[in-house]
């Protein structure tokens, strides 16, 4: 595959391949020198119309790990404030040369379009469009539901969800994140349940492959990993937005809430968190919490990510043991 557009793009096998890549690229972390020259004279062009922390610093240092020359761009403080176009900005990406695209932009639809347009001849990842995907998220929560409950990256490697519960939690109508998890993680096997105030829900849902729920209480005890999401207040229209303390009443996740999940039960959260919204501090600061590994994974994934688009050998860190006995 040339772009990472979506997770309905990754059939089940590209899905694990992806997983079991990241696992492999995660043991460089562990090394000394936690380089591989794998993408050496690549260029991997981070272009972000919308902010973000985690997305954008852990592709960069993704790239940087896998020794590709890396230029972040950020349309704050960039020609796009004096209305320079995507075709435009795209145009002189390509003349500088880039490999890779990592692109996030508040238009859902946008990666697409900059990967089918022409403008540009390298390789498209959409780190968050709209109110539409986020795959390399979806990816990272794999990662790190595969580890902590279908057998570690020893025993984990080529493992799916099979069975596994998961609760994706909060404002559905504007996730990215929820959309992208719903695809791949019933892609892996895992049964998901979306649970939201009717408000909260886009039209359709009925269609996405997952249950509905609007009371957190019922599904918590038979869920193997709750998935906290940021209420999206800056996409809302103020008519519809619930109250923070009615909204914390019945969606917020706290420490006796959380007493009601199985004892092995995780608790995701993609970032950033709203805490005293969605999820205490005392939730978020629980060894239960998963968020902080979820980021170090994310790099892992990305790593992966960059590595089977740009085409690079065979990672140096290890071999496989399929291969070699
Ligand atoms: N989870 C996530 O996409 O976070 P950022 O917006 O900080 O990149």
């Amino acid at each position: 595959k040339r772009h990472l557009i979506s997770a309905t793009d990754l059939t089940r096998d590209d899905t694990v391949l992806i997983l079991d890549t990241a696992e492999e690229l995660a043991r460089v972390a562990d090394r000394p020198i936690k380089k591989l020259p794998t993408l050496r004279g690549r260029t991997v062009v981070n272009l972000f119309f919308e902010d973000s922390t985690r997305t954008r610093i852990s592709f960069e240092a993704a790239a940087k790990r896998l020794s590709a020359d890396v230029i972040n761009f950020s349309a704050k403080g960039s020609s796009v404030s004096k209305g320079e176009s995507l075709k435009d900005t795209a145009l002189t990406l390509e003349a500088m040369g880039a490999d890779a695209v990592v692109i996030r932009h508040h238009d859902s639809g946008a990666p697409h379009r900059l990967a089918t347009s022409g403008w540009i001849g390298g390789s498209v990842v959409n780190a968050g469009d709209g109110t539409h995907e986020h795959p390399t998220q979806a990816l990272l929560d794999a990662f790190t539901l595969r580890r902590r409950l279908a057998g570690g990256p020893e025993r984990g490697m080529g493992g799916d969800l099979s069975g596994r519960r998961v609760t994706i939690v909060g404002d559905i109508l504007h996730s990215r994140v929820a959309r992208s998890n719903v695809h791949l993680l019933t892609t892996l096997g895992a049964e998901v349940t979306v649970v939201a105030p009717p408000t909260l829900l886009p039209v359709g849902v009925s269609h996405w492959p997952c249950a509905v729920s609007y009371d957190l209480d019922t599904v918590l005890p038979t869920s193997d990993a709750v998935m906290m999401l940021r209420v999206q207040r800056e996409r809302m229209n103020a008519a519809y937005f619930p109250t923070e303390r009615e909204y914390a009443r019945r969606y917020g996740l706290h420490g006796e809430r959380m007493a009601r999940m199985p004892e092995h039960a995780l608790v995701m959260h993609p970032g950033p968190m709203n805490r005293g919204m969605e999820i205490t501090a005392e939730v978020a600061d629980s060894p239960r919490c998963t968020a902080v590994e979820q980021v170090s994974g994310g790099v892992s994934v990305r790593m992966a990510v960059l590595y089977l688009l740009l085409g690079g050998a065979e990672p140096a860190a290890t071999t496989r043991t399929d291969e070699n006995g």
